[in-house]
């Protein structure tokens, strides 16, 4: 009989120890190290009897070929923006994201569209359940299977059988291996069920679209390892009480990571967002005091935003500054800034700042955007609507160009504005616009250009 064999694994990083200890060396957690079963003289192979498996020969790397069919294009265009193209044979993407923020949801509906063979595994609803949701979607590939399944051998037995051109695992915490005693979810599970995958995935070319829970720190839950193991790491977030949902890259070995998906939730699934900045600028009938629209970009996408500032006389002794969706000491910078280079008392005002959409921004030509909508409020006087910004502001209180400004510019003209505030240092051919382009240097130009 085999001896049962047991390793201790921190639940938070996934270092493993060869005894117990109070605090994992790697990550400084205390009392996340738990025993874990693990049997380790069994083959682990994705199959038994792998016809393809082949010691693989070193090659000249100007004799491997590479064609353009490689990617598999999953006929959503956000997501295939996300990847670089589409889908890479053979590749292993995870998808995290927190509960019910739609990430079964979006691979079904891959999964009905790809006009491509797909398994769907799923370890967390039924096969009615995944019906239910289907009929939502309305659309249906036939060729969509859906099985019900966490044990690993019995996947890859239902694999051999149907021969599926991509595979959808919801959710990795839910698969177990036999080769393993761990419960699922547990770190050497989910190492060891990837591993198979992985190994299944490049050995037959097949995409495998792995679903993963995370931790309430928003990283993915299981080993970090998890992360390096697999070809692209997409996280899909957004505000549960906003309609928006965006998928970025964490990861990817086939593209670039600063690409961007925006998706909004409907009644019917998730419709792609192709012009993204009418849905992040809030609708109303007449300009309202301390809003601001900001001209940024979110990987090569320009995107219009809205900041919204509101100043108020504080009511206690500590005036309080709170943001959603913007650096909170960015802000206090700010109004340092307003403060010392430009004479505005905002140092006994509660001052809060908020990105509208339920979008978070670290571009600073967003500054700019922050600071119209600070003093907007502060004086109580509207910014014409079709007035925006795009420029970083410095601690001088002086305004600072931004990159890739005639992007920012074009998308600020197609959208109907008016005039845009930038840079005096930001080298444009104004000419060349039909929008109105005002260019500043100190923040002092800025409250003149607007009051
Ligand atoms: P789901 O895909 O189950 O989330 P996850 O797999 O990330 O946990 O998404 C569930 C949420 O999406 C649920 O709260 C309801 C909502 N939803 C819609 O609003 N419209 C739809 O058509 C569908 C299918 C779900
Ligand atoms: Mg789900």
């Amino acid at each position: 009989m085999a001896k049962t064999k047991t390793s201790f694994f921190c639940q938070n990083c996934g270092t493993q120890y060869a005894k117990w200890v109070g605090r994992c060396t790697a990550c400084s957690e205390w009392n996340t190290i738990v025993e874990e079963i693990i049997q380790k003289e069994e083959k682990r192979n994705w199959k038994q009897s792998s016809t393809i498996k082949k010691a693989s020969k070193p090659i000249k790397i100007t004799e491997i070929s590479l064609d353009e069919e490689d990617r598999i294009n999953t006929h959503n265009n956000e997501l295939n923006r996300v990847l670089g193209g589409g889908l890479v044979k053979g590749s292993m993407t995870l998808l995290g994201g927190e509960p019910g923020i739609g990430k079964s949801t979006l691979i079904l509906q891959v999964a009905l569209s790809i006009r491509k063979k797909v398994l769907y595994v799923s370890g967390e609803e039924s096969q009615s359940q995944i019906k239910m949701r289907a009929e939502r979607l309305n659309t249906i590939n036939t060729d969509c299977l859906i099985l019900t399944e966490t044990k690993t051998q019995n996947i890859f037995a239902a694999i051999e059988e149907s021969r599926p051109e991509i595979v959808v695992i919801d959710s990795i915490q839910t698969l177990y291996t036999d080769y393993i005693e761990a419960s699922p979810g547990s770190i050497s599970q989910i190492r060891e069920t990837t591993a198979e995958l992985i190994k299944f995935a490049k050995e037959t070319a097949t995409p495998v679209i792995l679903i993963g829970h995370i931790t309430k720190e928003g990283t993915i839950a299981g080993p970090k390892i998890l992360e390096h193991m697999v070809d692209v790491v997409l996280q899909f977030e957004g505000d549960r009480n906003h309609t928006y949902r965006i998928l970025r890259a964490q990861k990817n070995r086939f593209g670039s990571t600063a690409e961007l998906g925006i998706y909004e939730m409907q009644n019917t699934g998730l419709r792609e967002v192709e012009n993204p900045s009418e849905i992040l600028i809030s609708e109303k009938d007449e300009s309202l005091s301390g809003t601001a629209i900001g001209a940024t970009l979110e990987g090569m996408r320009p995107l219009m935003i809205e900041v919204q500032a509101l100043v108020s006389t504080a009511v206690y002794g500590t005036p309080q500054r709170s943001v959603t969706g913007y650096n909170i000491k960015r802000l206090h910078m700010i109004l340092a800034v307003l403060e010392k280079r430009a004479g505005f008392r905002l140092g006994a005002k509660d001052v809060f700042l908020n990105i509208a959409g339920g979008i978070s921004v670290d571009d600073p030509a967003i500054d700019l955007a922050v600071v119209a909508a600070i003093l907007s409020s502060n004086e109580d006087e509207a910014i014409p609507q079709d007035y925006c910004f795009a420029a970083e502001v410095g601690l001088a209180g002086e305004v600072r160009p931004v990159n890739r400004i005639d992007q920012r510019i074009s998308e600020a003209e197609k959208l109907g504005f008016s005039t845009i505030i930038v840079s005096k240092f930001n080298k444009i051919a104004t000419k060349k616009y039909k929008i109105k382009v005002v260019l500043v240097s100190k923040i002092e130009e800025v409250f003149n250009a607007l009051f």
